[in-house]
């Protein structure tokens, strides 16, 4: 059979970067149905729309694998903090947190609540979520993992001690029916108050049933500070016993003390992959955000307000500066801030540059949209990769940084026809400047777009061009069972 040359549109003269880390090369890209219908020197083919891309880069749209956008998707599924980056893909249901499966009414603990999640109407099955995502499609794709606190506070009367067997078994159910539905995996957040007693063997437990789904287990480890090893050691053995991929998220070493140790934890990272399948990803800058919270040495350095519910009007402020004020100490400060979430500078550059140039690092912006002044990573992470790592400090070629975002992250969460520019594949794409890509977000001024980034299509459909979301909503779920998706 002759191939089709009309096609729905065609993207002429683009460098194409197409996710593998392969050189780049010149050549023309067809779209038809949602997909690559054809790649090469396509001069003698036509199309109902024609786009001239000289000067630009042609690359996979990005994935975003590690982000909070759970929520976000169906209240503002415009989702222009993400595609005015070039992402195209998120994966939501990390740290442990999700929106199902939840009951009504009960009071939410931090960090859950970091998520906007109503009192009522909640998603009480995790099917009940992923129909509200695929009735209401958001402008980009989005792949769901369960969060381990979401199910312990769904099912546990006290989170404050390790959950028996009854509710394990009542833990394992509702992770089987959510895999069942679509879920691609299991996320866990030991590192926050209501997970912090589960140990490895409850985990271990619970996610007995990810195996014969396919599914994959994500971690925020129980300590990134001084006890990263043990908690990397702690994560892979949770992987092994499962006999799932471990995805550590967020990779990072934490406070003064242990600045440097990503000289230890990248090689042992390395040394694990040997035999059990590990992932990890990271997002360029030196400070993290999360709840606020007051214990192991957070506080030590700088430390940003992002949102506070009793004190809406100090975020944007520094910890210091409010204590100061008040006449208080630092950790009086922030209990009076509570509930809210902060930014804090507890990493160090060299070893954020390190575990970046890792090559099996992915990216991941870890973005939260809740509060007036957000980490700017929500607006900059992939940008500021392609530009300030990449093309300005030279931490590796384009090409890699591009498959840190597209190729690797969609083989390590089995996204299959995504994060690659081949034959068939579904057309999410990003047109960009390599020259001009750069990040605007700064934690001053936390919520600017990135510049540089001219044209995105999720599934075929532009969804972003001059500086603007085009409205379309033409994003899909992605779901483990194809049977059911
Ligand atoms: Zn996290
Ligand atoms: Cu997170």
């Amino acid at each position: 059979m002759k191939k089709p040359t009309h096609h729905a549109l065609l993207i002429r003269g683009g460098t194409v970067i197409d996710g593998t880390k392969a050189p780049r090369f010149h050549a023309d890209v067809a779209i038809s149905d949602g997909r690559i219908a054809a790649m090469g020197e396509l001069d003698t083919h036509t199309a109902d729309d024609i786009l001239d891309a000289s000067g630009l880069i042609v690359a996979p749209g990005f994935i975003d694998v590690h982000t909070h956008d759970d929520l976000a998707l169906l209240s503002d599924g415009d989702m222009a903090c993400k595609l005015s980056q070039g992402v195209t893909t998120v994966i939501v249901g990390n740290c442990g947190i999700s929106p199902a499966p939840l009951r009504n009414g009960m009071d939410l603990p931090m960090p859950l609540n970091l998520l906007d999640i109503p009192a009522e109407n909640r998603f009480t099955s995790f099917w009940a979520y992923l129909q509200a995502l695929r009735a209401n499609p958001a402008a980009v794709n989005v792949a769901a993992m369960v969060g381990h606190t979401a199910l312990r506070v769904t099912t546990m009367a006290d989170t404050q001690r390790t959950a028996n067997s009854t509710e394990i078994a009542a833990m394992q159910q509702m992770l089987d029916e959510a895999l069942r539905a679509g879920a691609i995996g299991l996320s866990s957040g030991t590192f926050y108050p209501p997970a912090a007693h589960a140990s490895a063997e409850e985990i271990i437990a619970v996610g007995r049933p990810l195996a014969e789904h396919g599914g994959l287990y994500a971690t925020h480890m129980r300590d990134e500070a001084d006890q990263v090893l043990e908690s990397l050691e702690e994560s892979f053995r949770i992987g092994r016993e499962l006999g799932v991929p471990v995805v550590i998220s967020h990779h990072k070493v934490m406070n003064k003390p242990n600045f440097g140790r990503s000289a230890q934890t990248l090689p042992f990272i390395l040394k694990t992959m040997q035999h059990q399948c590990v992932a990890l990803d990271c997002y360029p800058y030196t400070a993290g955000a999360t709840m606020i919270r007051t214990d192991r040495g957070v506080l030590d350095s700088r430390v940003l307000i992002a949102s506070s519910v009793p004190h809406p009007e100090c975020a944007g402020r520094d910890l210091d500066e409010v204590a100061a004020e008040w006449g208080l100490s630092k950790v009086e400060a922030a209990q009076r801030l509570e509930p809210g979430s902060a930014i804090y500078f507890v990493m160090d550059e060299h070893d954020v540059q390190r575990i970046l140039a890792f090559d099996e690092t992915m990216i991941g912006s870890d973005g939260i949209a809740a509060g007036a002044n957000p980490h700017p990573r929500l607006w900059g992470t992939f940008p500021r990769v392609l530009g300030h790592y990449s093309r300005d400090l030279g931490l590796f070629p384009l090409e890699t940084a591009v498959w840190k975002m597209t190729g690797l992250s969609a083989r390590n969460f089995r996204l299959p026809g995504r994060g690659t520019l081949k034959l068939g594949s579904h057309a999410d794409l990003v047109l960009f400047d390599a020259i001009n890509v750069r990040d605007s977000a700064t934690y001053a001024t936390p919520t600017l777009t990135a510049q540089g980034i001219s044209r995105v299509f999720v599934n075929g459909v532009v969804a972003w061009q001059g500086g603007a979301h085009s409205g379309a909503r033409s994003g899909q779920l992605i779901t483990r069972s194809p049977n059911i998706g």
